[in-house]
């Protein structure tokens, strides 16, 4: 039996970073770089993490993949490709250029990885999601996208500035759209098992969920050249981990509803079971009538960069 492969297409600071923590941790045997636009970045960043891995003295292999050929068979496709935010642009900004990206690339996946789970990280994240399953026509328990950790955890960030201690123990939860609609709960958040809500005043708690929603922004503003990519790239290995061994946790994610919350045929951030089939399961938490109405506006959100993409004759 072959060792565990994963490959990241696109070697921007997400791709790269995300593949420098899944080498050095050893979650999978092989991780191979491709990068269509630029290969020899691809090979650089390969050589680089293939030389830090032997001073960490871990067995993970480094690769980069030339061809679209060489990222074969692989268990686990991350998708990183496409251009990031820049000031002044919201996520939806992206929608066509990084929609023609992962049709390309997801072609590619189908080809020569045809049993892969696929993470799509690129934005905006939900309608890239609905993009790579339509283009593959794979069952929604193939293809993830990674959001959800990524904003859970900049509100347990905003939560410990808030409070000043419990770093580490500050479980949070966000659901919905990876956009300006995303749903911070404050109800389903605790410190070391204590509720938020115990802990922060109602005004505090507002401040936390305006200053999640408004993470990316802050930190695309400060960069100024890019988006987020330690906390985006941490994100996604933990799901691949989580995918490579089968450790059936859960994580909130982009997945395609199919009649779960009263949605079909939409993506959102709801939390998923991860296994080695990818989804394995999703889970239905009961929201009260306000944040069930957050969460319907969020969808919405996602809904009408779907029907841009089918009014712009997008899907073949
Ligand atoms: C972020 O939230 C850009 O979606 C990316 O940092």
């Amino acid at each position: 039996m072959r060792g565990k492969r994963v490959g990241i297409i696109g070697v921007g600071k997400v791709g790269a970073t995300c593949a420098y923590i899944l080498a050095m941790n050893g979650a999978s045997h092989e991780v191979i770089l491709r990068s269509s636009s630029n290969p020899d970045k691809a090979k650089g960043l390969a050589l680089d993490m293939s030389q830090a891995v032997q001073a960490a003295q871990v067995h993970t292999v480094v690769k980069h993949a030339q061809n679209a050929s060489d990222l074969q068979d692989c268990d686990v496709v991350v998708i990183a490709a496409g251009s990031p935010r820049l000031p002044g642009m919201n996520r939806d900004d992206l929608l066509l250029i990084n929609a023609e990206m992962t049709k390309k690339v997801v072609q590619e996946i189908k080809l020569y990885s045809p049993n892969a789970i696929i993470v799509p990280v690129s934005n905006p994240l939900d309608a890239m999601v609905y993009v790579a399953l339509m283009e593959t026509g794979w069952d929604r328990n193939r293809v993830i996208g990674m959001a959800g950790i990524l904003d859970s955890a900049r509100m347990a960030h905003f939560v410990y500035e808030q409070l000043g201690y419990g770093a580490g123990q500050i479980r949070c939860s966000v659901m919905g759209g990876h956009g300006d609609d995303m749903v911070p709960l404050p109800q389903f958040s605790t410190v070391a098992g204590v509720p938020l809500t115990d802990l922060l005043t109602w005004e505090e708690i507002d401040n936390v969920v305006d200053r999640t929603k408004k993470g990316g922004a802050e930190i695309v503003s400060l960069l100024k050249e890019g988006s987020a990519y330690y906390a985006p790239a941490k994100g996604t290995s933990l799901m691949v981990e989580a995918i490579l061994s089968d450790t059936k946790q859960i994580y909130p994610c982009a997945v395609m509803l199919d009649g779960e919350y009263g949605y079909s045929d939409i993506v959102s951030g709801v939390p998923v079971m991860l296994g080695a089939n990818g989804a394995e399961k999703i889970i239905e938490t009961t929201l009260n009538k306000e944040q069930a109405k957050k969460f319907e506006k969020s969808v919405n959100s996602v809904r009408e960069l779907v029907t841009a993409l089918h009014s712009k004759g997008f899907y073949s």
